[in-house]
């Protein structure tokens, strides 16, 4: 499969995401600095593929003899620490590499080694926890069913596999006759330029739609099942992931339709306790008044831009993770998990 990340000769690789599918160009990073802008730029994006980037982006820094000193490390860390404040796997990853720098830093040697095994480590184990996440997922799946997946919670979004899109892939190696729903996701479009074309490339019959038409799709009993990915979940089961998730969700409860959130551990702050605790990114009014170099508003638009929003436990029949499938309440399942 494509190289979403990769770390090669002591240079971070990546493959620019804001191109596809038009063009698969890929971005070499040889500065933890550029490797910081790619994840704000959203050259990768994506909960767990972020926390990936994050974790190379610093042994990137180490690497290049930038964290001289316990000062210098700290201002690398706040650097990744700035590029996105939403998804809870960026500060995951940059904790466990704090860990490793304070456990070498008195042995350079040690401390570059093991920097890069850590990041590496994070990177390997995302695929299999994601492929734990489809193996338990899949079983919610029917075969015959339509799914309505929303943004790109696949292999793109992740070091490889995916997790929304981990179970329907599951799913589907398990024979199941599946086919996909995805909805565009305004403003960034990760449904229509990634998701279709993760699926298109694994064979996975998948029909795009506008965001807005959902609605009347699960009205007509055209979606069977809703799955999608997170950014961050908190210790009640409230989740932030993709602005219109909780739209989709409201409207998954109105049509009685079971909407499922599938993530990694690594996804859940265990330090909040509700949705409203959760940080919500704003992005530039670029991205909504042009699309590429297309005007769609006039340059004086004021625009509200929030990127994620929170979808409240309640709408949500269940969480997947590697470990197991949470069913509401959810409060405790998540505190055990924590253990
Ligand atoms: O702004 P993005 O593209 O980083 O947002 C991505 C999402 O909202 C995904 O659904 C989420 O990160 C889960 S990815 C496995």
């Amino acid at each position: 499969m494509y190289p979403v990340i990769e770390w090669k000769n002591d240079k971070v690789y990546m493959l620019d995401q804001r191109l596809l599918p038009e063009k698969e160009k890929i971005i070499i990073h040889h500065d933890y600095r550029d490797v910081a802008r790619s994840i704000k730029d959203m050259v990768i994006r994506g909960a767990p593929a972020i926390g990936v980037a994050a974790a190379m982006g610093v042994a990137l820094a180490v690497v290049s003899g930038e964290a001289s000193d316990e000062k210098e490390f700290g201002k690398i860390i706040n650097t990744f620490a700035q590029t996105r404040p939403t998804a809870i796997n960026l500060f995951w990853a940059l904790d466990k590499m704090k860990g490793i720098y304070h456990r070498y830093s008195n042995d350079p040697v040690a401390l570059k080694m093991n920097i890069i095994e850590e990041a590496l480590k994070i990177d390997r184990d995302d695929v299999s926890t994601n492929r734990k996440i489809g193996h338990n997922g899949e079983v919610l799946i029917k075969s015959g069913h339509t799914v309505l997946t929303y943004c790109n919670a696949g292999a793109l979004a992740t070091a490889g596999y995916g997790t929304a899109l981990g179970v329907i892939r599951s799913a589907v190696e398990n024979k199941k006759q599946i086919s996909v729903i995805a909805a565009e996701t305004r403003p960034y479009l990760q449904g229509a330029r990634l998701t279709v074309w993760e699926l298109q490339q694994d064979g996975i019959p998948v029909k795009l739609v506008t965001d807005n038409s959902v609605g009347y799709l699960m009205s007509k009993g055209i979606i069977n099942e809703v799955i999608v990915g997170a950014d961050r979940i908190v210790r009640n089961g409230d989740t932030a992931n993709k602005i219109g998730t909780y739209t989709i969700a409201v409207l998954a409860k109105y049509h009685q339709i079971p909407f499922y959130v599938a993530a990694p551990i690594s996804t859940i702050d265990f330090n909040l306790d509700s949705g409203s605790d959760i940080p919500i990114e704003e992005r530039g009014k670029n991205e909504i008044i042009h699309f590429r170099d297309q005007v769609i508003a006039r340059s004086y638009t004021e625009v509200i831009h929030p990127a994620f929003d929170i979808t409240p436990h309640n709408l949500i029949t269940a969480i997947i993770t590697e470990e197991k499938i949470l069913f509401p309440d959810y409060s405790k399942q998540i505190q055990k998990l924590q253990q």
